[in-house]
């Protein structure tokens, strides 16, 4: 096992953060995890804070350097959806999602490159969608954000690149949640129909990547977009 690292997953409380915290765990990392309410999985510190807010991420960053160590490994997770169509989807409803899935990805790498670039190591692993490089009706305000979060893994890469630092985005596609557990089997079969692997993917195996791709192994891997999609996304 490689040296243990300091890792900070985003809205790891719940679902695919969750997972991701859990698989850093089981490879012996040091795991913080930030959510709205506070709550994490068992062996990871938990530290509240909300990715719309600076200070409170600020405060979360400097609790976590006090009890863990310099984060090493930013895992940008948090994200909401407000779905409707382009007509009737309110300028508040655009907004909202993008100061959460793009804004707050930004004030977080913000935060965490700091110690990166003292320690000339660091992995940020910007988790998106493929929706926001195929596109899906009814997400306009998601899609614009997950893409760009292409851009901006892609310009930390060139910024940072030579600090041992990697930028990448890991892009989901139908994921097996509560949520798609839930919906009727007609509309799962709808869905399964347009994805090549036949199947919905487990959280698990988004997390296996996302701890693949901050690894040493991935030292040479950045400004990549990961599908994790069975196909679905296939050249986007
Ligand atoms: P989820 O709703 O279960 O988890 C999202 C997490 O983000 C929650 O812990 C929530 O509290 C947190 N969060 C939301 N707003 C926040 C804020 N302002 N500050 C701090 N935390 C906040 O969703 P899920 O499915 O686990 O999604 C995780 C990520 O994966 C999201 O970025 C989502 O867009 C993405 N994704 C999910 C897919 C799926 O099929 N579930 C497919 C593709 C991408």
């Amino acid at each position: 096992m490689s040296e243990p690292r300091v890792v900070l997953v985003t809205g790891g409380n719940r679902g695919i953060g969750r997972k991701i915290a859990e698989e850093f765990l089981a490879a012996g990392d040091k795991v913080a995890v930030t959510s709205r309410n506070g709550e994490a999985p068992a062996g990871a510190l938990a530290v509240a804070a909300d990715v719309t807010d600076s200070a409170s991420l600020d405060a979360a960053f400097t609790r976590i350097e006090e009890e863990l160590g310099n984060v090493q490994i930013v895992v940008a997770n948090a994200g909401i959806t407000a779905d409707n169509l382009l007509m009737r989807m309110s300028e508040e409803d655009f907004e909202r999602v993008v100061d959460t899935n793009l804004t707050g990805v930004f004030r977080t790498v913000r935060r965490g490159i700091t110690n990166m670039i003292r320690g000339r190591w660091g992995r940020i692993v910007l988790i998106s969608s493929v929706s926001g490089l195929y596109g899906v009706p009814g997400q306009a305000n998601y899609s614009s954000a997950k893409a760009g979060l292409v851009g901006m893994a892609r310009s930390i890469t060139r910024e940072l690149g030579a600090r041992g630092i990697t930028a990448n985005v890991v892009a989901p596609g139908f994921i097996r949640t509560e949520m798609t557990d839930e919906l009727p089997e007609k509309k799962q079969k709808e869905y399964l129909a347009n994805v090549p692997a036949g199947r919905f993917a487990e959280p698990e195996e988004v997390a296996k990547v996302v701890r693949w791709i901050s690894s040493d192994e991935a030292a040479y891997i950045s400004g990549a977009v990961i599908p994790v999609d069975g196909g679905l996304g296939m050249g986007h």
